[in-house]
């Protein structure tokens, strides 16, 4: 085969897993094609997927293909020791020689399979490995970059599919328990984390083929569009993850920093966006604000998320201004962001908190959940003032701590 036909097997074989993914509800389904396309993708001769089972203390097989039963009964991937990953890195461990392996619990047995080697590829999630994929060849052999970029890439894929799976498990149990309480806001914001996981495994798909194809693309135009496909891949991911963690309630991880830093940050994110539509910035800001305790890169993404609104609402030719300040009592920051745009009806006004509550067609209506999330993480308030016609006022107060008042 050649590497374009390869090439062409591992993408058809990482779609179809994809589409499972996606399709199936039910997870042991789920992993058992996940285990019989990646033995078949790499040649192998079999494969088992084990899971941290947290209820009996160790590993357990969640799925296998090509393995049989008799050798599994010995329970060879039961052992929790076999999480803790072999240096030097947690990426894909290659055992070449069965007999002097640790990881390896039944050598001869193994051997009796007719099994002479061996790769483990771990799932994990937020980099903590939870388990692991172990393939088995019936020869000795080396492996191209491309079968170890699949592989990967199919575990990356099942660690969000059985890390999904758990979530909705366990936020079924909260919501039975949950049930006598009216907590919609909080209902919505799982869902918003399901939808999120939905996205980051497509995601995940297009990065790697697009790095994959950048590779192998002479320097021109065509490996520069794809440089900028995986750039905007990372950003979206990285969108992604924070709508997850709001949804986990992340805290925020607070540095000392000047807001007009991070003012300044969002702005020049929104450059191109401003510039295309003739869009007027007045940046009011005061610079003798003090430094105080925030997370500049939540507070980036509340601040996009205030200006992308604010350019939406005003026509071509609008006007945005930007405030920072402090309170009047001194006690917090005041960061403010006006338009002159559309405006929004009083009616409209109680909604505009509700994750997937938008008027624009391609808006996702989260963007105002996700800040008002943020900012409550940060003992803030959030306030909006608007009028029909007339324009939109956010403000944001950001409470500075008393012993922090001093820095500058
Ligand atoms: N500055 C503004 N002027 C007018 N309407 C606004 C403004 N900010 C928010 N809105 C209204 O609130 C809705 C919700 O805003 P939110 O940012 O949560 O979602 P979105 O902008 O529609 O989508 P996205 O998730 O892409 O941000 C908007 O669809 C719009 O109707
Ligand atoms: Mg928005």
């Amino acid at each position: 085969m050649t590497d374009l036909q390869k090439f062409k097997t591992f993408y058809q074989l990482f779609r179809d897993v994809s589409r499972v993914v996606h399709a199936k509800s039910d997870i042991d389904e789920v992993l058992d094609l996940v285990v019989s396309r990646i033995v078949q993708g790499i040649g192998a001769s079999g494969g088992a997927l084990c899971v941290m089972d947290n209820s009996l203390g160790s590993l357990r097989v969640r799925s296998s293909y090509g393995v049989s039963e008799s050798y599994l009964a010995l329970a060879p991937l039961a052992g929790k020791d076999l999480l803790a990953w072999p240096e030097p890195d947690d990426g894909i461990h290659i055992i070449d020689d069965i007999f002097n392996a640790p990881r390896v619990k039944f050598p001869k047995e193994a051997w009796d399979e007719g099994v002479r080697m061996m790769v483990d590829v771990p799932l994990k999630v937020q980099d903590q490995i939870f388990g692991f994929t172990r393939i088995y060849f019936s020869e000795k052999r080396e492996f191209s970059e491309d079968e170890l970029d699949f592989a990967w890439a199919v575990n990356e894929q099942t660690s969000c599919a059985i890390n999904h799976d758990e979530e909705i498990k366990s936020h079924i149990l909260q919501y039975n328990q949950l049930a006598s309480k009216a907590d919609r806001m909080s209902s919505l914001g799982r869902m918003a984390a399901g939808i999120a996981h939905e996205i980051n495994n497509p995601l995940t798909g297009i990065l790697l083929y697009s790095s994959n194809l950048s590779k192998k693309a002479d320097p021109g135009p065509f490996k520069e569009g794809l440089e900028i496909i995986m750039h905007e891949t990372q950003r979206c991911k990285k969108i992604i993850q924070g709508l997850l963690d709001f949804s986990r309630e992340k805290k925020p991880q607070k540095i000392q920093a000047n807001i007009n830093k991070v003012i300044e940050k969002s702005l020049a994110l929104m450059d191109n966006e401003l510039f295309i539509r003739r869009i007027k910035v007045v940046r009011d800001f005061d610079y003798d604000i003090k430094s105080f305790s925030l997370d500049p890169d939540q507070l980036e993404q509340v601040l996009v998320n205030l200006l992308f609104n604010a350019v939406h609402a005003v026509e071509e030719k609008g006007l945005i201004t930007i405030r920072s300040k402090n309170s009047e009592d001194g006690k917090s920051i005041v960061v403010e962001v006006e338009d002159n745009g559309c405006g929004i009806h009083k009616d409209n006004l109680k909604k505009i908190f509700e994750p997937f509550y938008t008027t624009r067609s391609s808006g996702t209506g989260l963007g105002l959940s996700v800040s008002y999330g943020i900012i409550r993480n940060h003992q803030g308030r959030i306030k909006i003032l608007s009028e029909p016609g007339v324009g939109t006022l956010i403000t944001l107060n950001l409470p500075v701590l008393e012993e922090e008042n001093h820095l500058r």
